[in-house]
C-alpha cells in the first residue's frame, strides 16, 4: 500500500516535470504578452489589421495602398515566378510534387523545425531541398530568382493563417535564439529590433512610421516602389544597415532563427503575398 502511494507520487512528479517542460507554453506566453502590449499602444487597430503594419496606423496611406493593390504593379514579376514554379524539372516533375496539395496553403507552416537536422527550415530551404531532390541546381538565397519564385509560391497560400509550431527542445532553443537576437542591441546606433518595432512602434523615424512586429512576417516578399523585390531576410539586412550594424547573410543560422521567432509572433494572422510597399 505504502509502496503504491510512493509510485503514485513519483508518477505525479514526473508528469509535473514533463508538463513544465512543454515547449509551446512559453512562446505562447510571449505572443499573448506582445498582443496585449500592442492593444495598449494601438487601442483602435484591430488585430487582423496588424498585417498592414504602418499602413494600419494611417487611413490615408492605407486607402492609397488599397487602390494600388487593386492593380498590382508587380503582376508581370509574379508571372515570371509562376512560370518558374510551373516549368517541369529535367525529370518531368515540378515544384508542386514536393509539397502537400501541390503547394497550396503550406507556406504558412514555415519556418518549421527539423528535429533530425536540428535546425530551422525556411520555406526557401524547402524550395531548395525540392530542387536538390530532383537533381536540379539550387537557387541562391536572397537573390532575385528565389524572390520571384517564392513570391508566386507563397501566393498559393494567400489567406492561410500563419501557423508556425515550436515543439520540442531543439525548436524551443532556436526560438529562444531568435528572440534573443531580436532584443540584442547592435550597431553604432546601438538599437535592437525591439527598440524600433516594440518600444518605438507607432513613432516616426524621419518619414517612416514604425510598424508593430506582430504581422510583419505574413506578407513576403514585398515589392518596394512596385517592382523592387525585397525578401523578409533582405528587410532584416536593411534594418541592420540603418543602425550601422553588420548584417548577417541570407540563410544564416542567425537570420533563420530570427525569422522563426518573428513569424511565430504572427501566428493566427492571414498570409497576404506578395504586397506593395512604397
Ligand atoms: C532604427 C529603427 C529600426 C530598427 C533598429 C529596426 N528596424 Fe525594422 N524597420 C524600420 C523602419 C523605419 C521600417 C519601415 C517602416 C515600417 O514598416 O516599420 C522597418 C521595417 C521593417 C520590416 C517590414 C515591415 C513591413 O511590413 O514592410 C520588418 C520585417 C522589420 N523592419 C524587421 C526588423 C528586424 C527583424 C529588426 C532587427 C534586426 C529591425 N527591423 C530593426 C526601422 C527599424
Amino acid at each position: 500500500m505504502k509502496r503504491k502511494l510512493v509510485y503514485i507520487i513519483m508518477a505525479g512528479l514526473l508528469l509535473g516535470c514533463a508538463h513544465m517542460g512543454t515547449s509551446h507554453i512559453k512562446p505562447e506566453e510571449d505572443r499573448s504578452a506582445m498582443i496585449n502590449l500592442y492593444k495598449q499602444i494601438f487601442p483602435n487597430i484591430k488585430f487582423e489589421d496588424y498585417i498592414y503594419g504602418a499602413l494600419a496606423m494611417n487611413p490615408d496611406a492605407r486607402s492609397q495602398y488599397d487602390d494600388i493593390m487593386a492593380f498590382p504593379p508587380y503582376s508581370m514579376d509574379l508571372d515570371k515566378g509562376k512560370k518558374m514554379w510551373e516549368t517541369p524539372f529535367k525529370n518531368g516533375k515540378k515544384f508542386s510534387s514536393c509539397f502537400p496539395d501541390g503547394g497550396k496553403n503550406v507556406a504558412g507552416n514555415y519556418p518549421a523545425f527539423d528535429n533530425a537536422a536540428n535546425r530551422v527550415v525556411t520555406f526557401e530551404n524547402a524550395i531548395n531541398a525540392c530542387l536538390k531532390a530532383n537533381g536540379e541546381a539550387e537557387l541562391k538565397y536572397g537573390e532575385k530568382e528565389m524572390g520571384l519564385l517564392t513570391a508566386y509560391a507563397r501566393s498559393l497560400s494567400d489567406g492561410m493563417k500563419v501557423n508556425v509550431k515550436v515543439e520540442g527542445s531543439g525548436a524551443l532553443a532556436a526560438y529562444e535564439k531568435g528572440k534573443k537576437y531580436y532584443a540584442a542591441r547592435n550597431g553604432q546606433l546601438n538599437f535592437s529590433c525591439r527598440s524600433c518595432h516594440v518600444q518605438g512602434s507607432g513613432k516616426f523615424i524621419r518619414m517612416d512610421q514604425l510598424s508593430m512586429m506582430i504581422g510583419q512576417a505574413s506578407h513576403w516578399p514585398e515589392f518596394r516602389g512596385g517592382t523592387d523585390i525585397v525578401t523578409l531576410q533582405g528587410r532584416f539586412k536593411q534594418c541592420e544597415k540603418n543602425v550601422r550594424a553588420k548584417p548577417k547573410a541570407a540563410n544564416s543560422e542567425e537570420y533563420n532563427n530570427l525569422e522563426y521567432y518573428l513569424t511565430y509572433m504572427s501566428n493566427g494572422l492571414p498570409m497576404q503575398t506578395p504586397v506593395f510597399r512604397k
